[in-house]
């Protein structure tokens, strides 16, 4: 199941319930993103207007930037109904039969970190994605055969973090790909304006502004980071979020301007201390710091990409110059000479 995606029986905590209203339902309430909007209107238009199923839909990009949320959207939009898998919990082939034989037509097969499934279920899911056949074995041993049933036509929307781990022929049978950018300041300032008001909290302009420079360009964290920040008001002062106010909370949370936290900070530390600033391999850092490196590469790495803290290279990652001033060290050209430009 997705991180804050609906839960089926159980108990929700309330941080749960509030992403689900938070939540966009229609594309209008989609801000940002404008290339990925604009096209899968087209797309929901068009298949509307043929009275067809819409194409298979892949949306990939760091966690937090809205996959989840565009599923739902479409489906909404389509008023198709959405069933909700992942790639690690379809573990046989078997498993993927099973929710394949149950699709009606149109209805929407949202599978999150698609790139996780296993080669076996991937072989059932092409033709399934291609043709819209079954094919399944029926009994055991010499008697058992091969069976090929007909599928109604549905809709596979895929969400991944690593594009590029997912299998080229998987990758191809999605008809229209949609890569997730960081949102920029004006739409995080929209996007934790209309959740503050959602979530009945007074906020100042410099207040929203403040969250949304130090949110990573990244609607789920900004919607973190407010909730921390009402806290914050609440008991330290009077309930308003001021520019102040959301300053002193994210300073107790030791994230900076650039909205990098603790993490961020070793990640750089660590390359630019033990490893003379690079190139470093990724195992490597996330030994030196005890972190799992799937998460440095998808939580922590696109974002300082994106700030040009670090740089990727082919015997590993270097921190720039940027990296160096931005914490405060002295930047020594001699002694970096893996810098990009230098050569
Ligand atoms: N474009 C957007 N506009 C408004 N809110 C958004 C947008 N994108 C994401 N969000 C909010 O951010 C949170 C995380 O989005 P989600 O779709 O779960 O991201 P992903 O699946 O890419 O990890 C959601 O709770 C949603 O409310
Ligand atoms: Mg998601």
């Amino acid at each position: 199941m997705s991180n804050d995606g609906r839960m089926i029986g159980g108990q929700r905590r309330s941080g749960e319930q509030d992403n689900i209203a938070l939540r966009p339902q229609y594309l209008k309430d989609i801000v940002g993103q404008d290339r990925v909007r604009n096209n899968l209107q087209i797309i929901i238009e068009a298949a509307k207007a043929r009275n067809e199923p819409v194409d298979h839909l892949l949306f990939y990009g760091p966690p937090g930037l809205g996959k989840t949320s565009l599923a739902h959207v479409v489906a909404n939009e389509i008023g198709a109904k959405i069933h909700i898998t992942a790639g690690p919990s379809i573990e046989r082939a078997g498993d993927l039969a099973a929710i394949l034989t149950h699709m009606k037509q149109g209805d929407i097969l949202f599978i999150d970190e698609v790139h996780r499934l296993g080669r076996a279920v991937e072989e059932i899911l092409y033709p399934a994605m291609e043709d819209f056949k079954l094919d399944i074995v029926i009994g055991k041993g010499p008697a058992a055969k091969n069976v090929r049933l007909n599928l109604p036509r549905f809709t596979v929307i895929g969400a991944t973090t690593r594009l590029s781990l997912l299998a080229g022929p998987l990758r191809d049978r999605f008809g229209a790909r949609f890569r997730m950018d960081f949102y920029d300041q004006e739409a995080m300032e929209h996007i934790i304006t209309r959740a503050a008001g959602m979530l009945n909290v007074q906020i100042k302009p410099q207040g929203t502004s403040e969250i949304a420079r130090r949110s990573r360009g990244t609607p789920r964290v900004a919607l973190r980071l407010l909730r921390r920040v009402r806290d914050y008001a609440q008991t330290r002062a009077e309930g308003i979020i001021t520019g102040a106010v959301a300053g002193e909370a994210l300073e107790l949370m030791e994230i900076d301007h650039l909205g990098l936290d603790q993490t961020d900070r070793l990640i750089l530390k660590t390359i630019i201390e033990k490893f003379d600033g690079g190139p470093v391999g990724l195992d490597t850092i996330a030994a030196a710091i005890a972190e799992d490196s799937a998460t440095i590469m998808d939580v922590y790495e696109p974002y300082l990409l994106q700030l040009g803290f670090i740089d990727r290279t082919p015997r590993g990652r270097i921190a720039t110059r940027h990296a160096y001033e931005h914490l405060g060290y002295s930047y020594d050209e001699q002694s970096n000479p893996n810098q990009p430009g230098l050569f």
